[in-house]
């Protein structure tokens, strides 16, 4: 195909126009998924839920758990995952500081979420107990797996960066590792948040 019919694609390489086309449209509508869940939530917490609270009211509290576990785990690891499709013909290196900072700006909604959903548990009069649920468990390998992958790669991708040479190959033989691990995570959070859902709505009725 002639050069003019190519233009970057979201791999890094070439791709004809038409593809190029559906793959961003295909980017587009994720982005519609992605803003659309995070919506959803918080009309769902705040039409039929009462919104949130902290500690004065721990059914309310409770409503920070789902909505900063889907803006954490889909919202933000979601957008941290597309970074590299949507920006590689971009400086990697500012596409490798935004897929991080997304990634690190997850942590504090992780950390707030489960607190709320531990309080909800041990503040109660009588407390219940934690950690009894398949959703709890999937969750906590859930961000095992995050925590897991945050590590390794801030280490492969920037600590080995001081000994560039040195480490280029492992790096590069970490890197379908990594994201294999990273979507196999997003997928993880997506089935944690479902069976949140569904606990939820059977305790609801
Ligand atoms: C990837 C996202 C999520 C993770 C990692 C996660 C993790 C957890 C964990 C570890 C617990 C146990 C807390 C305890 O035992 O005190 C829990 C409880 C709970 N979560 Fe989530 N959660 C996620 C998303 C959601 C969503 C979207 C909902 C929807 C409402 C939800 C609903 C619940 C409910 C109802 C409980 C209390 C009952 C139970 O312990 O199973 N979660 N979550």
């Amino acid at each position: 195909m002639g050069r003019n019919h190519q233009v970057y694609g979201g791999g890094g390489g070439t791709m004809s126009r038409g593809w190029s086309c559906l793959f961003y449209l295909l980017v587009f509508l994720t982005e519609i998924l992605l803003f659309g869940v995070l919506i959803l939530s918080l009309v769902w917490v705040y039409l039929f839920k009462d919104g949130f609270a902290w500690r004065d009211d721990i059914q309310r509290q409770f409503n920070l758990h789902p909505v900063l576990m889907i803006t954490g785990f889909i919202f933000l690891m979601g957008n941290a995952m597309l970074v590299y499709r949507l920006f590689r013909c971009c400086n990697k290196l500012a596409s490798k500081l935004l897929h991080t900072f997304l990634y690190l700006l997850a942590v504090p909604c992780i950390v707030v979420a489960m607190i709320a959903v531990f309080d909800n548990h041990n503040l109660r009069e009588p407390p219940i107990p934690n950690l009894y649920s398949l959703h709890s468990w999937l969750g906590l390998i859930t961000m095992g797996l995050f925590g897991l992958q945050f590590v390794v790669g801030f280490f492969s991708f920037w600590i080995l960066l001081c000994c560039e040479q040195g480490t280029s190959s492992f790096r590069s033989n970490m890197l379908p590792i990594h994201s294999t691990f990273g979507i196999i995570t997003f997928m993880l959070a997506i089935a944690t948040s479902l069976t949140g859902y569904t606990e939820k709505a059977f305790f609801d009725l």
